[in-house]
């Protein structure tokens, strides 16, 4: 599936070119308040993508951008140029193997680990963009549910989280094109997705008893979760590559801090957590779960 590229029309941008110390500039803000590493490859595509956004706002140039976003205490201004630059490419059963892990074994393990039974399930879906993650693990636990692999009385309760408000935005109406499930089995689309009318009619809605599972809300990875408690288990999957050494430790450090002694963490297929110091062990390739004893 292509991503989707915000602001991908170069010709009408090119007055506002950005020069290497305005680039400069925006590495160190985007590095300080997002962790995301902006290498000297993605001059040309935040050139790009910030350009539409200073057009969309009749923003006339870099330094009127930059001005804006000291003067406004609000961090509004700052929210929109991080908004432009995350990278939110995803889809539905992205590296579906981490789902039908985490139904077949993770939660049945989860669930026996104590006693009397434990009854719910909690699960962190870190750095969400549009809800697919999260939405793909209520899809399949629920079917896992239907398949009698997770007992019919197990509570889910899906957190999704993510740094730019945009993208939440999209997540929370749970309304993507039609031919963003046009792969997914027939009685998938049939049990949780409901087709638009009028003009949704080329899109689909999640149904109401997926998304009361969920919430949506903004937070950074820069900083600790605190106000959900521990998590059994946490997504944080194509996020971390966006990040260098320094970053990638401070938001493991934050996952970590979100874990009980029980709780897995999974990471994308791409990514490891070498040279990062965690109290981690690795269960399964990209899959963590807490040392026993720490
Ligand atoms: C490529 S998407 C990954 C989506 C999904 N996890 C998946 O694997 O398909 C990366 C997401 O991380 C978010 N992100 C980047 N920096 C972040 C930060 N500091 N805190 C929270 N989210 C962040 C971006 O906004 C983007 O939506």
């Amino acid at each position: 599936m292509a991503e989707t590229v915000k602001g991908s029309s170069t010709a009408a941008f090119s007055h506002h070119e950005i020069s290497d110390s305005e680039f400069q500039h925006l590495r160190e803000l985007i590095y300080r308040e997002a962790g995301i590493n902006l290498t000297s490859q993605k001059k040309f595509l935040a050139q790009t993508r910030l350009g539409k956004l200073m057009r969309r706002k009749q923003i006339s140039g870099f330094d009127e951008l930059f001005s804006r976003i000291r003067e406004d205490s609000s961090g509004l201004a700052l929210e929109m140029v991080i908004d432009a630059i995350s990278t939110n490419h995803t889809f539905f059963f992205r590296e579906d193997a981490h789902f039908s892990l985490m139904n077949e074994e993770l939660i049945p393990e989860l669930l026996n680990q104590s006693k009397p039974r434990k009854k719910s399930i909690k699960i962190w879906s870190a750095g969400c963009s549009s809800g697919e993650e999260p939405f793909t693990a209520i899809i399949t636990f629920l079917e896992a549910q239907k398949q009698k692999k997770i007992p019919p009385d197990t509570h889910l309760e899906v957190i999704g989280t993510d740094i730019s408000n945009e993208i939440l935005e999209k997540a929370k109406s749970g309304l993507y094109p039609l031919e963003t499930i046009e792969n997914l089995d027939y009685k998938l689309k049939k049990n949780y997705f409901q087709r638009g009318k009028g003009r949704f009619e080329k899109f689909v809605r999640l149904k109401p008893h997926v998304l009361e599972h969920v919430t949506f809300k903004r937070h950074n990875l820069l900083f600790p979760l605190t106000e959900h408690g521990a998590f059994d288990l946490i997504f944080c999957r194509n996020v971390m590559i966006y990040f260098d050494q320094q970053t990638k430790q401070k938001v493991v450090d934050n996952l970590t801090n979100s874990m009980h002694k029980d709780s897995y963490l999974i990471i994308g297929h791409s990514e490891s957590l070498n040279n990062i110091s965690h109290k981690l062990i690795t269960h399964r390739p990209t899959i963590f779960k807490v040392k026993q004893g720490v």
